[in-house]
């Protein structure tokens, strides 16, 4: 069940990506990580390094919660190069019996791994609690900020903004302001980046309602598109949606330099159902997806790089059964009116998943899937084409659609013998393209 072209830790709990970053010909992959249980505890920044983001260097630790700023968990952050130096911005978290406190904390890659500098920001602003937390790195007009997620006063999710020119000593500029309705408690891991046309502001908050279409996990992670004014601290949106429609998806980070998004393919729920527990390990990381804006929206597109794992490829046809669980399938089609399907993945004989377009809604279904179970719906309207490329990964689903417009991504669990895919009922289509790549991971 173990993903072979994701990143996963040999054992313990994954869940946030930290700190991602080219330095010096290779991209760094840091997460949150508790390398010895599968608790939400004694998080670590675990670090893969990796030039392709198919294969990766073994599991390293580069920070430990080892000190009297940190001791409760070396919480999310992002990364920064000063003077070709590798720095880490985080947050130190520690828990009295009362309260806790968040310190941000710098560290350095040294010839002696990454060496911890110490708080930065040891106090919380007036009119924020202690929930404040996951410091962000960004450059803008030749300035260096970071932004960091917070809850004011009276329980609503916000985001600062401190200048951060000086790297041991972060100046507070103020609240970004926002046109966004203030539904959330807090909002975890804000990341702000940049296209020619617009700014994009990323954030997951807590404390939304769920929707049968919107909203259908107990986190979410939306982007919004706008602009970004820093003379006024504001941040006017244009459109604001989810980053992703599947079951598994939270706390995203980007990379700016390479306008790249990577998340963690998890929610913190129901996670004692994760098979993987058997075998001592729990949570992976999502597919490097490529972000670009068209017609004002955020299409993300699976990195290039995924096409090197194609080996052969298959054209199908309705009703034929391919034995899978890795890979990536095609399926291209137009829709007349009324148009139905059903596409059956991760199937054996005792279970399935079910991706079913119907009435304009295209749903996942793992309520006959093994262990995990629940359906998320994604409203697509009335619409005339209908594109999937949908990649397997032993445990993983990534369903990209329409050219990157949405995706859901999930973890699905299938231990029988036999289990594959197979394109059953349907009404009203007519597929333009049906094909299979089988995938070979080289170590
Ligand atoms: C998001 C989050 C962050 C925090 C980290 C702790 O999943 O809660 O806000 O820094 O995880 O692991």
């Amino acid at each position: 069940m173990r993903p072979k072209y994701h990143l996963s830790a040999p054992k313990g709990l994954i869940n946030d990506p930290n700190g991602f970053i080219y330095y010096q010909g290779e991209f760094y992959l840091f997460f949150q990580w508790n390398p010895d249980t599968l608790e939400h505890q004694n998080k670590h920044w675990g670090l893969q390094k990796t030039q392709d983001f198919i294969h990766f260097t073994p599991t390293e630790i580069a920070l430990a919660p080892d000190q009297s700023y940190d001791r409760d968990g070396c919480y999310s952050g992002s990364a920064r190069i000063e003077n070709d130096k590798l720095y880490l911005v985080y947050t130190g978290n520690v828990r009295t019996e009362k309260r806790r406190n968040s310190y941000q904390c710098l560290a350095e890659k040294t010839d002696r791994g990454f060496v911890k500098r110490g708080p930065i920001l040891e106090k919380i602003p007036k009119a924020y609690t202690d929930h404040f937390r996951d410091p962000f790195y960004f450059r803008r007009n030749g300035q260096d900020y970071f932004v960091i997620g917070a809850q004011s006063e009276n329980q609503k999710g916000k985001a600062l903004l401190y200048d951060w020119h000086d790297l041991k000593n972060p100046r507070l500029l103020g609240e970004i302001k926002t046109n966004f309705r203030e539904e959330a408690y807090m909002w975890e891991c804000p990341n702000i980046l940049q296209f020619p046309q617009k700014d994009v502001f990323i954030f997951s908050p807590q404390g939304i309602p769920r929707e049968r279409y919107r909203y259908q996990n107990i986190y979410h992670s939306l982007y919004s598109i706008g602009e970004l004014n820093l003379d006024n601290l504001s941040f006017h949106s244009e459109h604001r949606e989810e980053l992703d429609y599947g079951f598994d998806f939270y706390a995203p980070q980007v990379l700016q330099s390479h306008q790249l998004l990577i998340a963690w393919m998890g929610v913190p729920e129901h996670e004692e159902k994760h098979l993987s527990q058997k075998e001592n390990w729990l949570h992976c990381l999502t597919m490097v997806r490529v972000l670009s804006i068209e017609n004002n929206r955020l299409l993300q597109r699976p990195h290039p790089n995924y096409r090197i794992l194609r080996n052969q490829s298959q054209s199908i046809e309705k009703g034929e059964f391919i034995a899978t669980k890795l890979g990536e399938i095609v399926l291209s089609l137009d829709l007349k009116e009324g148009a139905s399907f059903e596409l059956l993945l991760f199937k054996s004989e005792n279970y399935e998943t079910s991706l079913r377009f119907k009435e304009g809604v295209l749903s996942l279904d793992r309520d006959r899937s093994q262990a995990l179970s629940g359906v998320r719906r994604l409203k697509l309207g009335d619409i005339s084409k209908l594109d999937l490329n949908i990649f397997m990964d032993q445990s993983t689903l990534e369903i990209f659609i329409n050219d990157g417009r949405y995706v859901m991504s999930s973890r699905v669990y299938n231990e029988e013998k036999e289990v594959g895919f197979v394109l059953k009922e349907s009404d009203g289509i007519e597929i333009k393209a049906y094909q299979y790549y089988s995938f070979e991971v080289k170590k």
